[in-house]
């Protein structure tokens, strides 16, 4: 089983970190030095008196290559355990290696603070360690993924390794993991094998089905997983009820049961509708995200909300229904229309200005930027998204921030006739709602103008499309489901990194340009 291996010098917090990221992905935790300390059956410091620092490292070898028989586990390693070429090469063929790295003053202050014996550095902290990092500087600087664990809790470490491993497990809602892996779905099969999921149905729409479905299902057979397949018409205008009663019809024809396995292949629209479907067919079978857009995957396939949508407006009708597994492969991206690929950009700004000011800066250098990083932009916007519905699942109060831009967003793409995309929409709605915020003394003035800049720059539209019917779009917020007592609670930005939910009246002043 691959293992997520913690390294880097002492001091850096590989056991505290450990423990709270195997918390978070719900694996085991192994701290290998403990390991070899109750193997041996006595302290690491007893090893290198009596037995010497050699016989201590081979300790340390036989322990870390008997991981290769364990469950995958977060293993945090000690300072030097990969030192030696073998057990390198072990690790880097058993898991992916995370580096943590700090500055020497930051090492200093946490080994004098921690009251755990560290033998090859006793005596003289400050001295041995210098001394140490020069001369493991080489070694230590060659590892890939690095994190930088400086003025950080160890709860934000943990975070950020999450983002660079692509992986987040949820369990606030269901319990399942959601990952980022180039090239993932050839892995599909092994995947649900190993999560005891079986007879898959594929739903996925005609545009997404050419690229990815024969894909799919030849990862399946190599996993002795026989499926089947049902593709529906692309585009929001099919996520209704007639839908998911073909959808329902397919499946009864393909025989699938409660221990069966729904796969929703594609954008936000086929995950919504299939993940509604699974809920519903025989009271609910097991489903699987397999987003294929850059808004589902930093959204619509996270949090479990499924559903369609009525003529009077998007999503009345739906379900909180968590999938089992959430699987974005950044390849889907690179068959990914541009204009949609920039709709689901606004998603992405949209994340950042609820709670990553860092992530929004990186949308402010433009497109050309964006499309070379996007594995970066996905990792950190489905880390706003995941914290969000970690604290509040059931949008009984924070998860209500993630509306920011939807109620003027929603109406505008309702009123549009779907014209405008989801993600034109909510870039339009954001401007509108920044604007308003100002207007209520929410935020102060020129939000409206720095939310701008990032959307632009990415070629979103800013402005209410002036033939839409201001009467419509009023009437349309009305409808939507974030009303209460006859007033609309609207998510508005305060600053950038956070947002506020502010009852509102009036919504002629939402349309003010
Ligand atoms: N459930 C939620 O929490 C949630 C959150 C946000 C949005 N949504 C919903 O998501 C929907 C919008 O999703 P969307 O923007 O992904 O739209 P979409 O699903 O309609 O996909 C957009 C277009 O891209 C095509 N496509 C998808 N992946 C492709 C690929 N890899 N290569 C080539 N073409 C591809 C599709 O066929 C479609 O034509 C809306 O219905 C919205 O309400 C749901």
């Amino acid at each position: 089983m691959p293992h997520i291996f913690l390294y880097g010098p002492p001091g850096t917090g590989k056991s505290t970190i450990g423990k709270i990221l195997a918390r978070y992905l719900k694996l085991p935790l192994i701290d290998l030095d403990r390991l070899i300390e109750k193997n041996a059956g006595m302290p690491i410091s007893l090893i290198i008196e009596q037995q010497g620092e050699l016989m201590f490292r081979n300790f340390e070898t036989s322990t870390l290559k008997a991981l290769a028989d364990e469950t995958e586990s977060v293993v945090a390693l000690g300072g030097g355990a990969l030192l030696r070429d073998e057990n390198r090469l072990f690790v880097e063929s058993h898991g992916k290696v995370i580096l943590l790295i700090a500055k020497l003053e930051t090492l200093l202050e946490r080994l004098n603070q921690d009251s755990m014996k560290r033998p090859l550095l006793s005596d003289d902290l400050d001295g041995k360690l210098s001394s140490l990092l020069a001369k493991r500087y080489e070694h230590y600087a060659s590892f890939t993924n690095q994190v930088y664990v400086d003025a950080k809790t160890s709860d934000q470490n943990a975070l950020q390794i999450q983002i660079v491993l692509g992986r987040f497990h949820l369990s606030a809602m269901g319990e399942y993991d959601a990952i980022v892996r180039d090239h993932g779905v050839d892995q599909i099969g092994e995947l649900l094998k190993s999560r005891g999921l079986h007879n898959p149905v594929i739903v996925t729409d005609e545009n997404v089905a050419k690229f990815y479905a024969e894909k799919i299902m030849t990862s399946l057979r190599s996993a002795d997983m026989d499926s089947h397949l049902f593709t529906i018409p692309a585009g929001e205008g099919y996520k209704t009820l007639d839908t998911v009663r073909q959808i329902w019809h397919a499946f009864l024809k393909t025989g699938l049961d409660r221990q069966g396995t729904v796969i929703a292949l594609g954008g936000g629209v086929v995950g919504d509708i299939a993940g509604f479907a699974a809920s519903t067919f025989v009271r609910g079978v097991s489903w699987v995200g397999i987003p294929t857009t850059l808004l589902a995957m930093v959204d619509a396939s996270l949090g479990g909300k499924t559903g369609i949508d009525l003529s009077e407006g998007k999503n009345l009708i739906g379900s909180f229904y968590p999938p089992k597994l959430v699987l974005a492969d950044l390849q889907a991206l690179k068959s990914l229309p541009e204009t949609e690929l920039i709709s689901g950009l606004a998603e992405v700004v949209k994340h950042g200005i609820i709670s990553d000011p860092q992530l929004f800066n990186l949308c402010t250098r433009g497109l050309d930027w964006v499309k070379c990083n996007l594995e970066e932009i996905v990792k950190r916007a489905m880390a706003v998204k995941i914290k969000i519905i970690e604290e509040d699942p059931y949008e009984r109060g924070f998860r209500a921030t993630l509306n920011l831009g939807h109620t003027v967003g929603h109406a505008v793409e309702l009123v549009s006739g779907f014209r405008l995309r989801h993600g034109e929409a909510v870039s339009i709605g954001m401007v509108a709602e920044a604007k308003l915020a100002e207007r209520l003394t929410v935020a102060g003035k020129g939000l409206s103008e720095a939310i701008c800049e990032p959307l632009s720059e990415l070629g979103l539209p800013i402005h209410i499309p002036k033939e839409l019917p201001r009467e419509e779009l009023i009437r349309a917020m009305r409808v939507d489901k974030k009303k209460s007592n006859g007033v609309i609670r609207f998510a508005l930005p305060v600053e950038i990194g956070k947002v506020d939910l502010v009852d509102v009246a009036d919504l002629e002043m939402a349309l003010e340009d």
